[in-house]
């Protein structure tokens, strides 16, 4: 996959574990493909975290994104439109925007929208079914702009960029932010997964819908 990332720079993971974290985000690049009728996939996926590690997930929001860094997802976005143009045209829906991208009100809502739907499932626990109902709406609610261009890897290139900003926050215990790190990475394959599950759902419904109707004419 052609996927433009040149700031997921091993030389960004210095220790074994960050390199081994390095390594998995790599292994994340493989195509997802997802069975719409497959209900109990996606039922079986599971969101694989302790409550040690979902306190520390806590923990870190409020003191490393919230009261610091609460424009990380507004950074992400603009690292994944610069990686994959074709994401502007989306948000602008099938235009193409030429502002100063920074300044665009539509895509600082978007951003917005983001910290509030990450900050709400971090502090309200991350209940695995909570999280996946979510990921899952998320995904059918994404699959509106498909007609403007919209493709599942996307998100993909979106956790990449995620990810890679996450690892330059300044957390001083090195142990916790690899754990902090890595407790992001299972969350984000988690709704990435949904999300694609979602997606594909809300697609293949409509086009039923589509058939179904020119049955009826
Ligand atoms: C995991 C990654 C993502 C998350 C968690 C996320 C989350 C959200 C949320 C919460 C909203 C607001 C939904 C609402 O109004 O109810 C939204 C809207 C939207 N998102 Fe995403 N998003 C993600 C990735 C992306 C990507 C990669 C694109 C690529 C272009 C994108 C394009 C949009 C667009 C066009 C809207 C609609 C804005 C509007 O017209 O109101 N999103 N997203």
């Amino acid at each position: 996959m052609g996927i433009i990332c040149s700031g997921l720079d091993p030389e960004n993971y210095r220790s074994d574990k960050s390199l081994k974290l390095f390594q998995r985000m790599h292994r994340q690049l493989q195509p997802v493909v997802i069975e719409p009728k497959n209900q109990e996939k996606i039922r079986g996926q599971s969101l694989d975290l302790s409550p040690v590690q979902k306190n520390l997930m806590k923990r870190y929001w409020q003191e490393a994104i919230m009261l610091s860094n609460n424009d990380i997802f507004h950074k992400t976005m603009l690292a994944s439109i610069t990686s994959s143009p074709k994401m502007n045209e989306i948000i602008a829906c099938g235009s193409y925007c030429y502002r100063d991208l920074r300044k665009w009100p539509k895509l600082n809502k978007i951003c917005q929208a983001q910290f509030e739907w990450f900050q709400n499932i971090i502090i309200s626990n991350l209940n695995e079914n909570e999280v996946r109902e979510k990921a899952v709406d998320l995904g059918r609610h994404h699959a509106k702009f498909a007609q403007y261009g919209l493709k599942p890897h996307f998100l993909d290139i979106y956790q990449l960029h995620l990810i890679k900003f996450l690892g330059k926050l300044k957390i001083e215990n090195e142990e916790e932010k690899d754990e902090f790190l890595s407790c992001w990475i299972t969350l984000m394959d988690f709704i990435v997964e949904c999300m694609n599950f979602g997606y594909a759902q809300a697609l293949t419904e409509a086009k039923q819908q589509r058939m179904q109707t020119i049955e009826l004419r």
